[in-house]
Formats: C-alpha cells, sequence, structure tokens
C-alpha cells in the first residue's frame, strides 16, 4: 500500500452510475463470455463474486431467473444498486473471502474483474470453490491492463507522461492480470480441469468528454488518481490521452481483452 493512495478495492466505493459509464460499458460484453465459459444453462443456481452494480448478476438472472441467482460485494451502493436492479435475487454485501452461504450452494460461482481487487486472491477462489457444488465451475475474468484493454492501459500511460509519479499507481502490475496467471491460481486454489483464455468486450463513447466524466468521482484506481489531480494535472493528463487514443468530440468505439480460467469443483 503506498502512502496517499487509495486502496485498490475502496474506490469502488462510489456511485453505481459512475462505475457504469466507466468500465460497466464493457460488462454486458464480457458476461455474455463468461456465462458461456461457464456453461451456465437454465436450471442452475450462479453466485456473482464482486458484483458490482449486478451487470453479470443480471447477464445470468436472464439466464436462470432472479431467484436463482445470488450476489455479493463489499461496496455498499453498489449492493444497493444491483439490489434495485435485481429485486428477486439474493443480493448481499460481503467479501469474496468470507462468503456468507453453506458448502455446495450453487452450480457456478462467477467473478468479473474482482479477483485482482481481493484482500486474498487464493482463499476468495476457494471460498467460491467451497460453495460451488462438486462437479460445478469456479469461473473469473481480469481485464489485460497490461495490453489490450484499451482504456485502461492507456490512461496509464498518459498519466505517466503528464507525471511520472503516476507509475506508482499504474494499474499494468495488478496480480493475476497476466496472461496464464489467473488459471495458475485457480490450480493453487485447488480447482480441477483448468483451462484458461480471453473474453473481448467493447464500449462506444459520445466523445472523448463523456469518457472523462466518470473519473470525476474517483472510480477505481484511475478515476482515483485523476479526482486528486489539480486542474493544471488535469489538463496535462487529458491532452495526452486524448491524443494517445486519437478521438475528439465525435463518437468512437473501444475495445478491450479480459484474461479468463474456468475450473471444475
Ligand atoms: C471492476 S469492479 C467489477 C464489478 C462487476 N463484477 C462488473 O463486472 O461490473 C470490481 C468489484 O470488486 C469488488 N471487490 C473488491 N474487493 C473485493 C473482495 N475482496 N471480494 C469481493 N468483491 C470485491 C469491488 O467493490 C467492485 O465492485
Amino acid at each position: 500500500m503506498i502512502k496517499g493512495v487509495p486502496e485498490p478495492s475502496s474506490t469502488f466505493n462510489v456511485a453505481a452510475d459512475a462505475y457504469e459509464r466507466y468500465v460497466g460499458r464493457y460488462g454486458a460484453d464480457l458476461s455474455a463470455g463468461l456465462l458461456a465459459a461457464a456453461g451456465v444453462q437454465p436450471g442452475m443456481r450462479v453466485l456473482d463474486v464482486g458484483c458490482g452494480p449486478g451487470a453479470l448478476a443480471a447477464a445470468a438472472a436472464a439466464i436462470v431467473g432472479e431467484e436463482a441467482v445470488a450476489a455479493v460485494d463489499p461496496s455498499e451502493p453498489f449492493v444497493a444498486a444491483a439490489s434495485a436492479r435485481l429485486p428477486r435475487a439474493d443480493v448481499r454485501q460481503a467479501s469474496a473471502e468470507e462468503l456468507p452461504f453453506a458448502d455446495d450452494t450453487f452450480d457456478a460461482a462467477l467473478a468479473q474483474l474482482v479477483v485482482n481487487f481481493m484482500r486474498e486472491p487464493e482463499a476468495g477462489v476457494a471460498e467460491m470453490a467451497r460453495v460451488t457444488r462438486p462437479g460445478g465451475k469456479v469461473a473469473a475474468c481480469v481485464w489485460d491492463y497490461a495490453g489490450e484493454m484499451t482504456l485502461i492501459r492507456t490512461f496509464w500511460e498518459a498519466a505517466t507522461v503528464a507525471d511520472p509519479a503516476a507509475a506508482k499507481q499504474d494499474e499494468s502490475s495488478m496480480p493475476h492480470s497476466g496472461e496464464g496467471e489467473l488459471a495458475t491460481l485457480f490450480e493453487r486454489a485447488g480447482l480441477r480441469d483448468v483451462r484458461g483464455g480471453a473474453l473481448t468486450a467493447s464500449a462506444s463513447y459520445a466523445s472523448f468528454r463523456d469518457l472523462v466524466e466518470p473519473l470525476e468521482s474517483g472510480v477505481g484506481p484511475a478515476g482515483a488518481h485523476y479526482a486528486a489531480l489539480d486542474p493544471d494535472g488535469r489538463a496535462r493528463l487529458e491532452s495526452e490521452l486524448r491524443a494517445r487514443l486519437g478521438v475528439g468530440d465525435e463518437p468512437f468505439g473501444l475495445d478491450a481483452r479480459a484474461w479468463l480460467a474456468v475450473g471444475t469443483v
């Protein structure tokens, strides 16, 4: 933990709307890929760990029904948003490391963009396995921060040019975010038949301002960095980011890649 830099997980204690406008835009594509990779089908009971405002839980509910979905997140505003979105699902405030469910409760436990934020990732994945029945699936994905997650990689490149001290917060060294690292973690946590892979997602922006505005709330490590800058610092970062993305006041799209792991309990 670097002095003066917020704990990464605490940077999600923000309004759900800011999250939706930040990386929530990529959520539908990613959720569809993660649910397919885990083989989620009607009749299953599904847990979404680190649900945020509930994109994955909602996509799971569209397959298995809301009553068959449970979701947890430590962030109070996100739990409130996910509960409002899915009133018949079992949504609770909790962390992966201490899941408030009995052994073998679910057919699949999923974590979308969460494992790298867990205090104890191996314990979190082992907990996901504990609450999943034997033969059930545990699946997770983490952004390819250093590579094809264009928004976040380019943000930190620009932030570091604008202020070299930003390198200390650069998410490209996030734990378990390199190719194959999530699969290795799954094996260490005791899962069987582990396979890795990649998921892709894309998002649309109305303009460069549409991309920058959610950062003002301090959402995620990038938002926390941006929100702490003075007006000159923000202007330097924005100018660098805009040039690197090659975008302006017109609509544009960005692509992203996340590394995937799926294992059997
Ligand atoms: C990048 S967001 C992903 C949210 C959601 N899964 C999605 O795909 O939109 C990371 C989430 O992990 C949650 N989180 C952080 N630490 C956690 C932990 N130890 N256990 C479970 N969730 C955690 C945060 O509160 C936040 O909602």
